[in-house]
């Protein structure tokens, strides 16, 4: 009986297993990344209004071509440790970006950072 009960158990827990590594897949990022679709909301969710004349003073980061040249360093920034002073968003005024958002910004920039 306790037998077929850890069968059971192991069994649904195989298929939750499953269904989690299902969702992250269905997270990932599409499979042709748009500037204005993908990276541009990325940018205004994370990096206003520092990064946004007027308003914003420090490096621009509101046009494609401010993104395209700032690229590398934008993503080592968003991946560093929080507690790293070089971090963005600085000081974690706007919360870090997940995973899935770096990966959307790695791959923009694979496939040559099309508008
Ligand atoms: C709360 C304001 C603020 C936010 C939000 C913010 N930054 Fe910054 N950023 C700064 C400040 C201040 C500096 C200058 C200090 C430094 O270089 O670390 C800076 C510097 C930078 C630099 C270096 C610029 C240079 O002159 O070399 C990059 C690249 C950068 N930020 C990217 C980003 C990105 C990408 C985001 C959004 C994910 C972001 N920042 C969000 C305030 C901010």
């Amino acid at each position: 009986m306790k037998k077929i009960a850890i069968v059971v158990l192991s069994v649904s827990a195989l298929i939750a297993l499953q269904n989690c590594s299902g969702s992250k897949k269905a997270a990932k990022a599409p499979a042709v990344i748009s500037f204005d679709k993908d990276v541009m909301p990325i940018m205004q969710s994370r990096c206003t209004p520092c990064h946004f004349p007027p308003e914003g003073r420090k490096q621009a980061l509101n046009t494609y071509d401010a993104v395209k040249t700032n690229i590398t360093e934008i993503i080592a920034r968003v991946k560093l440790p929080q507690i790293d002073n070089k971090f963005m968003p600085f000081k974690n005024k706007k919360p870090a970006l997940s995973d899935s958002l770096i990966n959307i910004l790695e791959q923009w920039q694979k496939q040559n950072m099309p508008q």
